[in-house]
């Protein structure tokens, strides 16, 4: 399963980037109303860092917009994912964005229908938000399951993002069912490097190694 990074913050991007094991960013509108940028040039500045899939989302609500901004979009450059709300307008752009050869991520995707209507649309990646089902009381990594045994039903190829990861129990159901990415708040990323044991088991060999320091050559 790959790691992405759900943010549009640079020095979060920067900092984790470094740890060599992030391979693409997910962004939202919220996401960059959190930064107050332009959105065109933070992608840009992120393609910098990230070399891998840069999720960018559409504002527009009718096919003819999102068409328009998805195409700009994925001019700015070449690791653009277009992201697209999972609507009926929506859908319509996916199958024509994908039929240019544009990659897509169908966003905002609550129910197994939804992604496999998505994927017939040609979405390169379908994102279940399985942290905001868990908060409505649904269980949202049955959700990402189902989808995944679906799609290996039928031996579709559009790939499962799990998104809206709430903690690392989260990233690591996602691993046990099989999920192609999970993208997640820095946050979680940071929670899963650490455990306590490494901690404890570092101090012992650090403070033993002092006691045989001197006899070093
Ligand atoms: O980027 C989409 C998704 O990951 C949002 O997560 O925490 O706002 O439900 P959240």
């Amino acid at each position: 399963m790959q790691f992405f990074l759900d943010t549009a913050n640079i020095d979060a991007i920067k900092k984790y980037a470094s740890w060599g094991i992030i391979e693409g960013i997910t962004t939202n509108p919220s996401l960059i109303a959190k930064e107050g940028v332009d959105v065109k040039t933070r992608i840009l500045e992120i393609a910098k860092i990230v070399d891998g899939p840069i999720s960018s989302e559409v504002i527009a609500t009718d096919t003819e917009g999102m068409l328009r901004e998805g195409r700009a979009m994925a001019a700015w450059h070449e690791n653009v994912y277009v992201k697209v709300p999972m609507t009926s307008e929506g859908l319509k752009a996916v199958k024509v964005l994908s039929a240019e050869g544009i990659p897509t991520n169908v966003t905002l995707v609550f129910s197994a229908s939804q992604a496999m209507m998505a994927a017939r649309a040609g979405a390169t990646l379908v994102s279940p938000f399985l942290g905001r089902l868990d908060d409505i009381s649904e269980d949202g990594m049955a959700l990402v399951a189902d989808i995944i045994h679906i799609f290996r039903n039928y031996n579709i190829q559009t790939k499962v993002l799990a998104a809206s990861i709430r903690h690392p129990l989260h990233v690591v159901q996602s691993m046990k069912v099989g999920a192609d990415i999970a993208t997640m708040p820095p946050e979680i990323f940071e929670k899963l490097v650490s455990h306590p044991l490494t901690d404890k088991g570092l101090a012992t060999f650090l403070s033993d190694w002092e006691k045989v320091k001197k006899f070093q050559k």
